[in-house]
């Protein structure tokens, strides 16, 4: 049993963004899979690899939750959303998704902040940059669907965001078929 090296208050504030974590991969997880029904294999492929990026986000705060003496407690994730009506409300319901999530962050950064805990407000500030970095991607896989959709007519628009998704760069890697 290590001592506890936070506040009460701060072990349930970072359980509860555990938690979010938890659900932002659920919201990646329905979209992802609600973008392989509708043919948008490029799109499912980058969404499941996002899902597998927040389960981390989810993992890196009950370690540290663990590592400081507090107790990480697991609790039941809220059902994502209904699915999009399409790829431009998926995407921008992605992005009001990790805006939502940023602030959620500057808040526990501000609590550790108040509270004088600089190790959690160290730890708080890999998420502060983590955040800046998805919202700028998920911006410029709008900006592309805005100049696909505005400079060609056709299916072809789709086709080839598609294949910018699949390009897309994401750390985590989506489980290969044998390990299912
Ligand atoms: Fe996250
Ligand atoms: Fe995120």
């Amino acid at each position: 049993m290590k001592t506890k090296r936070f506040s009460d208050a701060m072990e349930q504030a970072l359980n509860k963004q555990m938690t979010r974590e938890a659900f932002q991969a659920q919201v990646y997880l329905s979209y992802a899979s609600w973008a392989e029904v509708n043919s948008f294999s490029g799109i499912a492929n980058f969404l499941y690899k996002h899902m597998h990026e927040e389960r981390e986000h989810m993992f890196k705060i009950l370690k540290f939750i663990n590592d400081r003496g507090g107790e990480a407690k697991i609790e039941a994730i809220d059902a994502p959303a209904e699915n999009p009506k399409n790829i431009e409300d998926c995407l921008k319901k992605t992005l009001q998704h990790e805006i939502d999530n940023s602030q959620e962050i500057d808040k526990l950064v501000n609590q550790a902040f108040e509270e004088k805990d600089w190790a959690t407000f160290s730890f708080t500030q890999w998420f502060v940059k983590e955040q800046i970095e998805e919202e700028t991607l998920i911006n410029d896989l709008l900006d592309k669907y805005n100049l696909a959709s505005k400079q060609k007519d056709g299916n072809a628009n789709y086709y080839e965001l598609d294949k910018d998704l699949n390009k897309a760069p994401q750390s985590a890697e989506i489980p290969r078929e044998e390990e299912f």
